[in-house]
């Protein structure tokens, strides 16, 4: 054999070994039983879990889970990872009983290209926790363990799964982008105590289409620094609708901006669209948001601006510099469970600008008159107005502004 004729098939050798090792690596599936997890209930399965992330992780390839109920106390899933990483739940994972007061209690962590799928269900056993909340009477308090947080990923998706009864929040996606939430149903009891079902802060780029959250806090929350999200055909309710904020709270708060809401039904929700503010003495701005094509079926307060909000006590002292501008509600309809169905609170430093209400027809629920409110508000009117465009008060600035 001459030599080019050994080279070349040292070649050929070296590019099969390349492609069965990425054919390999694809296809590679973990179980979590064979690594020693047992589906009863009564196992701790924490170790693992590991194990098998750590394998998956380390080629790419599917973290499986299947049949029966798997113990997980808390647990961190970290990357980065090499290449694509899926984390097929076709089981109950559940959460142990009782308080817990981490940060989490299942993390993925600093992934890019990170799947979870399934049709399994995400278990917090919220109801063995919720009465060690004690958020509502204390001004800071330590909240109970949110169920999945997502941090620091990029380019991944979450679909098809089922979130129940967290503890804290339901799931959270924090310092991530290019991030995809698809078809997930999300389920605690409507006087189930901050259990937001969607939680988004530091994001950039994110997408939660066709999904059903009913919970006992905001259906979805978007928090300081989410930018560009788009949120499509989400069924809210029970729940307290679908919010931006509360901003402001804190020093380190960025900018809300690039929100897309739409198609969207809100259901016996203590709110429909709302954005909530602090009296910050930092200025921030919430911008560049739409919320169209949006049909309440009695939620109270259906469209509404509170700029003092401070954590729902309504006891702040002195204004918020949260600055509230270009706002679009678009084909709003649907009835009202309360008798102002719109309302404008805004920060009289700081009024709100360029809102825009096109197409708004909201009438109350027991065949009451439904009316609006605007308080430091400049609003544009487009098409038809149901309740009747309101009166308002202007802060001195705006009056200037308008003689
Ligand atoms: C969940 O998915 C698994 C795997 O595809 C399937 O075997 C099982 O029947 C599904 N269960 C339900 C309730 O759809
Ligand atoms: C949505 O998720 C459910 C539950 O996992 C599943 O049965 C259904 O097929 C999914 N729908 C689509 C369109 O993928
Ligand atoms: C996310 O992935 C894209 C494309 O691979 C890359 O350009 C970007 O830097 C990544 N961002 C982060 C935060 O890793
Ligand atoms: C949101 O939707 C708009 C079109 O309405 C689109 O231009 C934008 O890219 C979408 N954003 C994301 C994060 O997909
Ligand atoms: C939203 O609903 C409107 C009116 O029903 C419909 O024309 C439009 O195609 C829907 N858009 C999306 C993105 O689902
Ligand atoms: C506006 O906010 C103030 C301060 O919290 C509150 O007293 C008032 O009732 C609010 N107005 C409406 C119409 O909600
Ligand atoms: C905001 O209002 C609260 C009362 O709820 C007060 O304790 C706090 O000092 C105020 N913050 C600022 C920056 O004025
Ligand atoms: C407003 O909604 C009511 C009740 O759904 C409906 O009868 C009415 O035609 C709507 N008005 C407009 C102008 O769309």
């Amino acid at each position: 054999m001459g030599l080019s004729s050994l080279f070349s098939k040292a070649v050929l050798l070296v590019f099969m070994v390349e492609f069965m090792s990425q054919v390999c690596s694809q296809s590679s599936v973990f179980d979590v039983k064979d690594s020693g997890a047992v589906g009863d209930g009564k196992t701790d399965n924490t170790n693992a879990f590991l194990d098998a992330w750590k394998k998956a992780c380390q080629s790419g390839g599917t973290v499986m889970i299947v049949g029966g109920t798997y113990l997980l106390k808390t647990i961190q899933f970290s990357g980065p990872c090499n290449g694509q990483v899926s984390f097929m739940v076709n089981a109950v994972i559940q959460a142990p009983q009782g308080q817990s007061n981490e940060h989490y209690w299942i993390n993925f962590n600093n992934i890019n290209g990170l799947t979870i799928q399934g049709n399994g269900t995400f278990d917090g056993q919220g109801p063995s926790a919720w009465p060690f909340n004690d958020c509502h009477n204390a001004a800071s308090c330590s909240p109970l363990s949110p169920s999945l947080v997502l941090t620091k990923l990029n380019q991944s998706l979450v679909q098809n799964v089922k979130l129940l009864n967290s503890k804290g929040f339901q799931m959270k996606i924090e310092e991530s982008e290019k991030i995809t939430v698809n078809n997930i149903t999300i389920t605690a009891p409507a006087d189930s105590p901050n259990t937001d079902g969607i939680h988004t802060g530091n994001v950039n780029y994110i997408n939660i289409v066709d999904s059903n959250i009913g919970t006992g806090d905001d259906c979805i929350s978007m928090g300081a620094g989410t930018t560009n999200i788009n949120i499509t055909r989400v069924n809210c309710g029970p729940g307290h609708g679908i919010s931006i904020g509360s901003i402001g709270k804190y020093l380190t708060d960025q900018n809300v901006e690039g929100v897309k809401v739409q198609n969207c039904t809100m259901s016996s929700t203590q709110n429909g669209v709302r954005i909530k503010t602090w009296n910050s003495t930092f200025s921030l701005s919430v911008a560049d948001v739409t919320f169209q094509d949006i049909v309440m079926d009695k939620a109270q307060n259906p469209i509404i601006i509170d700029q003092q909000y401070c954590g729902g006590r309504h006891d702040c002292i002195g204004s918020s510099h949260v600055q509230v501008k270009d706002i679009k509600f678009i084909r709003v309809s649907g009835t009202s469970a309360s008798e102002i169905a719109v309302n404008f609170n805004c920060s009289s430093s700081n009024p709100c600008y360029d809102i825009e209400l096109n197409d708004i027809n909201l009438s109350s629920e027991n065949g009451g008159k439904a009316t609006s409110w605007c308080s430091n508000a400049r609003v544009s009117y487009i098409g038809t107005q149901n309740p009747a465009s309101c009166q308002q008060a202007l802060a001195p600035a705006m009056m200037l502004e308008y003689m």
